[in-house]
């Protein structure tokens, strides 16, 4: 065993190697979104392998008809000692606009102690703060570690259940360390406590049997575009409570982040009020919320003077712990074909549902990671909510109903994840991978 002064010095000595593994991870672009080349998710796949060889671990490609390649990665357990999962997903969601980015997606490159490129914080940095973890014990941590790279994370884990169902045994642990979420702020380690669960639907709706002159039949003909928009803001009240009925919602702790924070972190332009009731973090966490994320209907330069024939949209509802899933689908379904004005056709289909999560952040390895945070970050660790959704988490509870489950990661505020320019802190990164070693040090006593 190492001292906690050895480990820290080990991981800065590392740092070259765990950043170059992140580059060769970031240049692969792993999109796992359907009509991407599945080829770069098996690279990525096979690189992730290479980085976890490396590493000390005996590695192999899981694989499930149908299904990118998931990584596995094993080096047994002392006697005695217990053995712990790591978790990372290897893909990335498409880059957007490339005109957006201040540089290449794919083309890792440093600013200001971050480096950018897509997959650096979601969740490619998850790969190599495992890998970089089991470095700084020198390819012999004092627990047994078994590493998980799934490949389809972003498309909502398809066929997670098959992977634990077929390789579950192998996957067996005291204790699993999910790296897919983030931290409080940059340099201050967050502990998640809860994860909103998502339910999405496509709607579309139709007028008219074909499009016809606008100036012609405009008036009592209507379009379906204005019937989509009139659908579309029925989803909120006038001051921005989501407005689909019965949908749970709860308190989260405030905390110490301000609406100034917030704007900052989020861009949002400074006329724009914030909606909804209810304190910051119960509106980003304990309440549900709505977005449109995408609208099929012409685009200006191709439109005329017609009248819209069909329009459809995609609609996403973010819901809270203690929501359950498929009644929160059947109610924002319901809310979408009762609100379709003027008697317009409509059909609503379903895009996949994921579930809320409720951590339950005590015991032994609860313990270790705390006092792990507490040696490798400057600032006092937080317990905090995420928004976002991380659906295989309650497939992981059901899989090791017996195994504590720990959300970590290096991404922050400011990552950008999903969108364009999305980065990672350089200085989390280590306090990361320190963090990590030593949480693995902690739990074995
Ligand atoms: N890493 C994120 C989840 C996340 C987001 C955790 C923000 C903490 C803060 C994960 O990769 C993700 O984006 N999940 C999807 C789930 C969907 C594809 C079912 C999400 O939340 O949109
Ligand atoms: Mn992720």
């Amino acid at each position: 065993m190492k001292t906690q002064v050895e480990l820290g010095a080990r991981v800065r000595e590392l740092m070259p190697t765990v950043r170059g593994d992140l580059e060769t991870l970031v240049r692969i672009p792993s999109i796992s979104h359907p009509g991407h080349d599945p080829r770069e998710l098996r690279r990525s796949a096979e690189a992730t392998a290479t980085i976890l060889g490396a590493a000390g671990c005996e590695t192999r490609l899981l694989e499930i008809e149908g299904a990118p390649p998931a990584v596995l990665g094993r080096i047994p357990a002392p006697a005695g000692a217990p053995t712990v999962l790591l978790y990372a997903h290897h893909d990335v969601q498409p880059t957007g606009a490339r005109t957006l980015w201040h540089s290449d997606p794919f083309e890792p490159i440093e600013k200001d102690g971050r480096l950018y490129g897509r997959g650096s914080s979601d969740d490619k940095c998850g790969v190599v703060i495992h890998a970089g973890a089991i470095r700084a014990h020198d390819g012999h941590p004092p627990v047994g570690v078994t590493v998980f790279v799934e490949g389809e994370e972003e498309w909502g884990s398809p066929n997670l259940g098959k992977f634990l169902a077929r390789y579950g045994d192998q996957l067996k642990a005291d204790a699993v360390v999910l790296a897919d979420s983030g931290n409080w702020r940059t340099g201050q380690p967050g502990i998640t406590i809860s994860l909103r669960g998502i339910v999405a639907c496509d709607i579309e709706v139709r007028t008219l049997d074909h499009a016809v002159h606008s100036g012609e039949f405009g008036g009592p003909v209507p379009d379906a575009l204005t019937v989509l928009a009139k659908t579309l803001a029925s989803l909120h009240d006038e001051k921005g409570n989501v407005a689909v009925k019965g949908i749970a919602t709860g308190t989260a702790d405030p905390l110490d982040l301000t609406e100034e924070e917030l704007r900052k972190q989020t861009g949002l332009r400074p006329s724009v009020r914030l909606i909804g009731d209810g304190g910051i973090t119960d509106r980003m966490w304990m309440r549900p919320s709505i977005s449109v994320l995408g609208i099929d209907a012409p685009k200006l330069t191709e439109s005329t003077n017609q009248l819209v024939p069909s329009a459809k949209a995609r609609v996403s509802m973010r819901i809270p712990p203690g929501q359950d899933h498929e009644a929160a689908m059947q109610a924002l379904i319901d809310h979408l074909r009762s609100h379709v004005p003027w008697g317009a056709e409509v059909k609503v289909e379903p895009r996949g549902a994921g579930r809320p999560y409720r951590v339950k952040t005590e015991g032994k390895a609860y313990d270790a990671l705390r006092a792990a945070f507490k040696e490798a970050f400057p600032k006092p660790a937080v317990e905090m909510g995420q928004g976002g959704s991380i659906p295989f988490v309650f497939d992981f509870a059901k899989a090791f109903p017996n195994a504590a489950l720990l959300l970590t990661g290096a991404s922050d505020p400011f990552s950008n994840a999903h969108s364009e320019d999305e980065s990672v802190d350089l200085g989390d990164l280590e306090r990361s991978v320190l963090a990590e070693a030593l949480f693995l040090q902690n739990l074995a006593g």
